[in-house]
């Protein structure tokens, strides 16, 4: 709509509040004629201009974050607080009007990065605007671009059957592709989905229908997109939710006024209603809900609001206050679909830092169950997820976390995954379900503890973590040490490599995978034997220092010293004890440290042993100096 001088701008304003807005993602590529159609819905409404749009974006910080806060509940604002970190996403957001509505269309490229684009764009739409060339008809990419749509909980989809034109408007085409696509869609219980015959290229259908296509009754794509009924089915669905606000912070102005404030994510709360703190499990009342605007009665999902309780109970940031009639999920390991977003694959038993709503715990995938063949929904059997592949895993936390099933509840159902190193999101996932088997086994506090075994053997216990490529030296200098110890009287333990993999690890080879699993099984046993009061020597290649990072974080403070030893790649080939430089040279072994598969330099390390030069005999008493010196 144009705006003239007639209009009255009162009544023009008020209209303008009481639209609504319908979020959609478009996905198609180029070549479908998705750049024409967009740049057609774009030209022939009122688009929005760039003041307006950076206004928008004001209201939906408002809403979206407190203070410097990043709010989670969305899986989209995980990814934009990595685009802030420099990372760009090329996900771009169009905004347009038209009398009835205003529309949010996301559009993302269709090559390459897709998944992870459309995940980015997809996560907070209503509907889908899924494109096909009616010359070539579904195509796989329609069926990758419906599975993501239907992961993320998208339950409306348009099909737009593009280039009608370039096959004579014909209807039997049109009706073979739809029922093609309804055959994929019903698998994936989109049930909701509306096909449209149209041309981008000649406008038929695209605002109005043209002469062309007399066979088609129902409604132009412009016409369904601002009469569909998706928004009150949205907001009524989330309000008749269960209550769900995570807590995003304690807000205590003073002595007498402590209250929780966050977005209501679900569902709605009243003065004098009941709410669960979810981790603690505690109930109270609620005293007093304040909004932006003063006191509220009662509050629904997407207002942002501080909350005070009759009781002082235990909460504080990372809480989900909820209805106790029906509770979130407070477990440590759980079920779900994950979108692998990272170019370094995911590694089961490597550790990450998941990221909910409300609430964050360092996260292993403990099992990948299966991928997902997007195009066929086929479950394959998968050892790692690269860039772009969607797995079925378990997963398992540190620490308890509140959540809901993503089927229930897209916001505290959603969770990313973040490295803990660089802090990019490397996975977008899903929660299916929570699983129970963590609360039915207990920690047992025996009498004998760590301090009465290592008072006995009058030695603090701790771990000389070797580090090194093979041929560095590690396993020579960590024998040395273990003899000088040995006659000091210390009780010691060496675990090495090769012996290791000849026993408790001797299922494992040397793909990156079971590197992680090798050092995650080794790091658990020199806990133990920590535990047992014993000087460990630990001496492993331990290529990768996000496992060798997870090792250190098992023990307690000072208990974990890393030695590198720091021996050129020329002097270990040189050295070549075993014969196996060689042979990887010559191609006759795979993924050999510093050959074919990586080593990652520790940055870190208490002690740096420069085996090339030194003797080890030497370089043992260096560490035995170490130790002296820090009783
Ligand atoms: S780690 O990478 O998982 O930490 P680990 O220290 O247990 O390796 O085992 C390394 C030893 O296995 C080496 O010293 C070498 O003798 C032997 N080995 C056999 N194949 C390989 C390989 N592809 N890469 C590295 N070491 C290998």
């Amino acid at each position: 709509m144009a705006m003239s001088d007639t209009v009255d701008i009162e009544s023009f304003l008020s209209a303008q509040d009481a639209k609504d807005q319908l979020r959609f993602i478009t996905c198609g590529s180029v070549d479908d004629g998705k750049s024409t159609l967009l740049g057609r819905l774009l030209y022939d409404s009122k688009t929005v201009f760039e003041d307006q749009l950076s206004a928008t974006e004001g209201e939906s910080k408002k809403y979206g974050t407190q203070g410097d806060e990043v709010d989670l509940a969305l899986l989209v604002d995980g990814l934009q607080a990595e685009r802030e970190q420099g990372i760009t996403i090329d996900v771009a957001y169009r905004y347009f009007e038209t009398d009835k509505r205003k529309f949010i269309a996301a559009d993302t490229p269709g090559h390459e990065q897709y998944t992870r684009n459309m995940a980015t764009g997809a996560s907070t739409a209503d509907l889908a605007v899924i494109l096909i060339d009616a010359r070539k008809g579904v195509l796989t990419q329609t069926r990758r671009h419906s599975y993501i749509v239907s992961l993320l909980g998208i339950r409306h989809v348009i099909l737009a059957v593009n280039k009608m034109d370039l096959v004579k408007y014909d209807s039997s085409r049109f009706e073979t592709i739809v029922e093609d696509y309804l055959a994929f869609a019903r698998q994936l219980k989109l049930d909701d989905v509306h096909a449209i015959p149209l041309s981008a290229l000649t406008g038929e259908n695209v605002f109005a229908a043209g002469s062309e296509m007399g066979w088609y009754s129902g409604p132009s794509l412009m016409t369904l997109l601002e009469e569909i009924e998706v928004h009150d089915d949205r907001s009524s669905v989330e309000a008749a939710k269960s209550f769900r606000l995570p807590v995003q912070w304690v807000n205590r102005p003073s002595q007498d006024f402590r209250g929780f404030s966050g977005t209501v994510s679900s569902g709605s709360v009243s003065v004098g209603g009941q709410i669960l703190a979810s981790l603690s499990g505690k109930a109270s009342r609620v005293k007093r809900i304040v909004g932006p605007a003063g006191d509220l009665e009662q509050a629904v999902a997407g207002q942002a609001v501080t909350v005070l309780l009759e009781d002082e109970i235990d909460i504080s940031r990372g809480d989900l206050l909820a209805d106790p009639e029906a509770p979130p999920e407070v477990v440590d390991q759980f079920a779900a679909h994950v979108i692998w977003m990272d170019n370094e694959a995911m590694l089961p038993e490597r550790t990450y830092v998941a990221r909910f709503v409300c609430g964050q715990a360092v996260a292993r995938v403990t099992d990948l169950v299966h991928q997902i063949d997007v195009n066929t929904l086929d479950h394959l059997a998968a050892k790692t997820l690269g860039l772009n592949e969607v797995g079925y895993c378990k997963i398992a936390v540190d620490q308890a976390v509140a959540f809901d099933a993503y089927s229930d509840n897209r916001q505290t159902g959603a969770f990313i995954l973040v490295d803990k190193f660089t802090n990019a999101t490397v996975a977008a996932g899903m929660v299916d379900f929570a699983l129970r088997r963590a609360s039915n086994i207990e920690w047992h506090d025996m009498k004998i503890d760590k301090a009465a075994r290592s008072a006995i053997n009058a030695q603090k216990p701790r771990v000389l973590w070797f580090t090194g490529l093979s041929g560095s030296g590690k396993s020579t200098v960590a024998d040395r040490l273990e003899q000088k110890l040995h006659a000091m009287g210390r009780r010691t333990y060496l675990l090495d490599g090769d012996n290791v993999r000849h026993g408790l690890n001797k299922d494992l080879g040397f793909t990156d995978q079971d590197r992680v699993e090798n050092i995650r099984r080794v790091a658990e046993v020199a806990k133990l034997m920590v535990d047992a009061g014993l000087i460990v020597l630990a001496s492993f290649i331990s290529p990768f220092r996000s496992e060798r990072q997870m090792a250190r974080a098992l023990m307690e403070e000072g208990e974990f010293i890393e030695v590198f030893v720091d021996t050129p790649i020329e002097i270990c080939e040189q050295r070549d004890p075993k014969g196996l430089y060689k042979k990887a040279r010559a191609g006759e072994l795979k993924n050999f440290t510093g050959i074919d598969s990586d080593y990652e330099i520790p940055e870190n390390a208490e002690l740096v042993l420069k085996s090339g030069e030194i003797a080890p005999e030497v370089l043992a008493d260096q560490i035995i100096a170490y130790l002296e010196r820090h009783q």
